[in-house]
C-alpha cells in the first residue's frame, strides 16, 4: 500500500511523492530526494511543520507541545517527521521548493489535437511522453513553451489528473504569441515542452456547498475538478469528495452566445454528479440568452447559502476584479475563497 502525497511549496511548485504504509512523510520525501526542512526528526524542534489541507493521517503522540501545540494540530498543522498518512494527502510546505532541493518538473509531449471551439477559444490536446510525471491537483496549471520562441504561457488543465492526454481551453487573443502559433502553425505531431504543475488554485476537500465562478476559458480548471469528482463518484468513493454530499453550483459567464463551449460536458456532469448544477450568463446586450450581464448579477440566494460556501473563481483579470469588488460591496464573506487570475504575460498593448 502506498499513498500519494502532494507537497505544495511556497513558490507555487507542487511535487508528488509516494509514501509507503507506516512511513512518515519526511522519510518518504528524503527517500525521493526532496529535502523537506528538518532538524531533530524527533518531534522536538518544529522545523518540519506544514499544513495538511486534505487527507487522513496519524500525527503520533511522541512529539512535544513546543514543536506542535494542540491548537496548531486542531488547525491542521502537522510535523512531517511524525505524520504517517493513511490516505492520499495535500500538504503545504512553508518554504520555496529550491530550498528543498527539488524543482518544478519538465515534461514533453506531442500535440494531438488543436481545434477551434468558437471564434474565441481553442481546445489543445497534448499526449504527454511520461505517465509518471502527470500528477497534478485538479485546478492547477502548467507552463507551455511557445514553439519558435523563448516564451511560455500558463494554462490550466481541463483534463483530470492521471490522463496521458492533457487538454486545455485556450482563448484566441488577436496577435497573441501562443494564439498565433495555435491558429496559424500548430499541427498534430508538433513537439511541445511543458513545465509544472503549478499553483494553489485546486479543489479542497468539500465540506460545505461550493460555488464555482468561471469567466470564458476560466472554465478549464472546473472541467478538471468536475471530471475528477465524477470519476470518484462513479468509483463509489462515498463521502464529501464524491461530490454528492454537498451541492456544487457553477456559474459560467461569457461575452457572446457562441462563446459558450463545453455545455455538453456540463450537461453530462449534471447527470453524472448528484448535487451538481450550472447556469450560464452572456454579457452581450443583443443576446436572447435568459440570463444576461455578468456572473455577479446571477448569484441568487439559493446558491449563496448565506455565505456558508467555498467559492472558487477563475477567469480574466477584469472578471476576477469585478467579483472581488462585488463581494466587498455586498459584504459577502464566504467560508473560503480561492481564485485564479489569467493575468497576461505581457502588459496590454505590448507587441507579442
Ligand atoms: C495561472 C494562469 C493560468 C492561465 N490559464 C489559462 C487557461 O487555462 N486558458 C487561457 O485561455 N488562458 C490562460 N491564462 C492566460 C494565458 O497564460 C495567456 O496569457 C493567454 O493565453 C494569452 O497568450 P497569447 O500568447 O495568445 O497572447 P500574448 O502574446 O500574451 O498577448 C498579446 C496581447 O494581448 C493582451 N492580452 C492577453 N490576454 C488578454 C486578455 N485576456 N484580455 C485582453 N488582452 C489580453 C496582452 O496584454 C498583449 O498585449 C492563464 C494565465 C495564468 C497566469
Ligand atoms: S524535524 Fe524537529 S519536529 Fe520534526
Amino acid at each position: 500500500m502506498s499513498y500519494t502525497i502532494a507537497l505544495n511549496f511556497e513558490d507555487g511548485v507542487t511535487r508528488f511523492i509516494g509514501c509507503k504504509a507506516g512511513e512518515t512523510v519526511l522519510d518518504a520525501a528524503y527517500r525521493q530526494r526532496v529535502n523537506l526542512p528538518m532538524d531533530c526528526s524527533d518531534g522536538v524542534c518544529g522545523t518540519c511543520k506544514g499544513h495538511c489541507e486534505q487527507g487522513d493521517f496519524d500525527l503520533g503522540d511522541e512529539y512535544l507541545e513546543e514543536a506542535l501545540s494542540d491548537e496548531e494540530a486542531a488547525e491542521g498543522q502537522v510535523l512531517t517527521c511524525q505524520m504517517v498518512p493513511s490516505s492520499d494527502c495535500v500538504i503545504q510546505v512553508p518554504v520555496a521548493s529550491s530550498l528543498c532541493k527539488t524543482q518544478v518538473g519538465k515534461i514533453t509531449g506531442t500535440l494531438a489535437v488543436v481545434e477551434p471551439l468558437s471564434e474565441d477559444s481553442i481546445e489543445l490536446a497534448i499526449d504527454l511522453d511520461d505517465d509518471a510525471e502527470l500528477a497534478f491537483l485538479p485546478g492547477q496549471y502548467i507552463h507551455i513553451d511557445v514553439p519558435g520562441s523563448e516564451a511560455h504561457r500558463s494554462y490550466s488543465f481541463s483534463s483530470k489528473p492521471g490522463e496521458r492526454r492533457a487538454t486545455f481551453l485556450i482563448r484566441n487573443i488577436p496577435n497573441g504569441l501562443m494564439s498565433g502559433y495555435l491558429t496559424e502553425r500548430a499541427k498534430a505531431g508538433d513537439r511541445l515542452s511543458l513545465t509544472g504543475p503549478l499553483g494553489s488554485f485546486y479543489l479542497r476537500e468539500i465540506t460545505r456547498p461550493v460555488l464555482m465562478l468561471a469567466g470564458g476559458t476560466g472554465l478549464a480548471p472546473f472541467l478538471s475538478m468536475l471530471e475528477q469528482l465524477a470519476q470518484k463518484h462513479a468509483e463509489g468513493q462515498g463521502g464529501a469528495q464524491s461530490g454528492c454530499a454537498q451541492p456544487i453550483h457553477l456559474i459560467y459567464g461569457v461575452n457572446k452566445d457562441d462563446h459558450l463551449v463545453k455545455t455538453d460536458a456540463l450537461d453530462a456532469f449534471a447527470e453524472r454528479l448528484p448535487g451538481f448544477s450550472y447556469s450560464t450568463v452572456v454579457v452581450d446586450e443583443a443576446s436572447e440568452h435568459p440570463r444576461k450581464g455578468y456572473v455577479t448579477h446571477h448569484m441568487d440566494a439559493e446558491v449563496m447559502h448565506d455565505g456558508d460556501i467555498d467559492v472558487y473563481l477563475c477567469g480574466p483579470p477584469p472578471m476576477i476584479d469585478a467579483v472581488l469588488k462585488h463581494f466587498d460591496k455586498e459584504g459577502i464573506v464566504p467560508q473560503s475563497f480561492h481564485y485564479e487570475k489569467f493575468t497576461p504575460n505581457q502588459a496590454p498593448g505590448e507587441a507579442a
